[in-house]
């Protein structure tokens, strides 16, 4: 065997490539990529890094390799995202869970810790990653995931039965509240909704703009158009007590904060994401 077949040296190769490409996560990406073409956790590749690759998994490496050259993003690659220590399916039809994202989960569960919550309602699914995640520690919860992309709502259904909890979900196709009952009453309300201005769309690193659906990014005009809607209309939809808690972008809780106060909601605050910035907002009706 040469050293070139050894996993380590395919490794380094690939953490070149990646790197010379402009890639910041390069080594992470093609140890993630290679564990997958050899069906083993990340960590696994420790300990075989001096033993040889089969050439069918060089080739298949390779390939995934110049799928992610191209910035296509690796979980699109992979097909799979791990959001809140949970395995998610995702495709080019549902935004790419991030880490930030756990800080909504987390609120909401700081935030109803030893009230009763019986219904909760997710308003841009995608993945369903932040309704599954709820559902997953709120174990007397039921949930309802919105979303006006078929596509997305699919892979949503997909990851509520892989999880064991489709018998607690019920999926809607539509504009936000539009395709639910209008007496329907929530105890928690959550929406991590488009908020790139549509100016700035442009402007998103490659990974994103490329790949990832712009019906998931593009808040409209000034990225709030999603947020208008959803703190008008929340009040109505929340039983007496209810949360309404909310992702937003960089620099948008203060007009968020605004709506927030303007739809009557009472209790309201805001809460950093580990980066240090205001990504939660969240308020009850009174
Ligand atoms: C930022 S992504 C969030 C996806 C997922 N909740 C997450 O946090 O990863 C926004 C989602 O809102 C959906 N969406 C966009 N416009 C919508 C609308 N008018 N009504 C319902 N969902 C919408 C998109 O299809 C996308 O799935």
């Amino acid at each position: 065997m040469s050293v070139a077949d050894t996993l380590l040296s395919q490794l380094k190769a690939a953490e070149v490539r990646l790197a010379l490409a402009g890639i910041e996560t390069a080594r992470l990406d093609a140890e993630i990529l290679m564990a997958h073409v050899l069906g083993c956790p990340r960590m696994a590749l420790y300990g075989k890094l001096t033993a040889a690759v089969p050439q069918q998994a060089v080739s298949e490496f390779d390939a995934l390799l110049s799928r992610r050259l191209t910035c296509e993003p690796v979980a699109y690659i992979t097909g799979e995202q791990e959001f809140w220590s949970l395995p998610f399916k995702v495709t080019p039809d549902t935004l790419i869970p991030r880490p930030d994202t756990e800080t909504l989960v987390e609120t909401v569960l700081r935030q109803m810790d030893g009230l009763p919550v019986r219904r909760v309602l997710d308003l841009g699914t995608g993945s369903g990653c932040i309704l599954l995640s709820l559902l997953h520690e709120l174990r007397d919860a039921l949930g309802t995931a919105v979303d006006i992309s078929a596509g997305a709502l699919s892979v949503a259904k997909e990851n509520a039965v892989s999880l064991d909890l489709q018998e607690r979900v019920e999926f809607f196709q539509g504009s936000w509240f539009a395709p639910l009952d209008k007496q329907a009453q929530f105890d928690v309300i959550v929406s991590n909704p488009p908020y790139i201005p549509s100016k700035d769309m442009a402007g998103l690193m490659a990974d994103v703009r490329l790949y990832e659906p712009g019906s998931a990014l593009d808040g409209g005009e000034d990225g709030l158009g999603p947020y208008r809607l959803i703190a008008d209309q929340a009040p109505a939809f929340l039983a007496p007590g209810g949360l309404l808690a909310v992702e937003v972008g960089i620099h948008q809780a203060g007009d968020v904060m605004a709506l927030f106060d303007a739809a009557g909601l009472v209790g309201t605050g805001k809460v950093k994401d580990l980066g240090g910035v205001e990504r939660v907002l969240y308020g009850k009706k009174s």
